[in-house]
């Protein structure tokens, strides 16, 4: 009796399936059925697994937040110098760092005002932060002018608004001496001023 050929040799019957078919031949082969299914599963615990991992990275800060303690507002007096290291009617920039900085503050951290020797024991202060929306300004001495070089605000040497968008002057911080030290008022975040009338 011949055969066709259907996977055996020309005139033999058909070779018998091989067990451990790697499957989609619609065998009944149960160790070849199984590989596939075990695939999925294992490919679903990973997306699982990386979903999960994920998901912790990203609720590190979060929870960092909850239990960390909440910026500082206030303000509190900072040390800039001694009352001789100032020339009489010279404006100059001092620089200070929050004395109790949030610990993810960084740069932040860093805080900055312009100081004024009025006479031998009275100074002014400015905040170095625009009104308009917070850039630090920039003294000129020659032109005696504070600019702003976000969006071209300009106050005079009192602090007034000269020229630009800001509305307020620049916000004035208190000074005070304490042995031969000069003292400024500061906050770590910048405060409003009052509107231009
Ligand atoms: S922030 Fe100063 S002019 Fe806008």
């Amino acid at each position: 009796m011949l055969y066709r050929v259907t996977g055996g040799r020309l005139g033999q019957p058909p070779d018998k399936p091989k067990s451990g078919c790697s499957g989609g031949c619609g065998c009944s082969d149960s160790a070849g059925g199984a590989r596939p299914t075990s695939r999925r599963e294992f490919l679903g615990l990973i997306g699982v697994g990386t979903a999960g991992l994920a998901a912790m990275v990203a609720g590190i800060p979060i929870i960092g937040a909850l239990f960390s303690k909440p910026a500082r507002s206030e303000q509190v007096w900072q040390l800039v110098g001694s009352i001789d290291d100032f020339e009489i009617d010279e404006t100059v920039k001092v620089e200070f760092i929050d004395d109790d900085p949030a610990p993810w503050a960084g740069p932040a951290a860093r805080n900055a005002a312009y100081l004024r020797r009025i006479d031998d024991e009275e100074f002014t202060a400015f905040s170095i932060y625009c009104t308009h929306v917070g850039c630090p300004v920039a003294w000129r001495e020659g032109a005696s002018l504070f600019i702003c070089p976000c969006h071209g605000g300009v106050f005079d040497r009192e602090g007034e608004v000269v020229a630009g968008p800001p509305e307020t002057p620049l916000v004035r911080l208190d000074t005070r001496l304490r042995d031969g030290q000069v003292e400024i008022l500061a906050a770590p975040v910048p405060v409003t001023g009052r509107r231009r009338s």
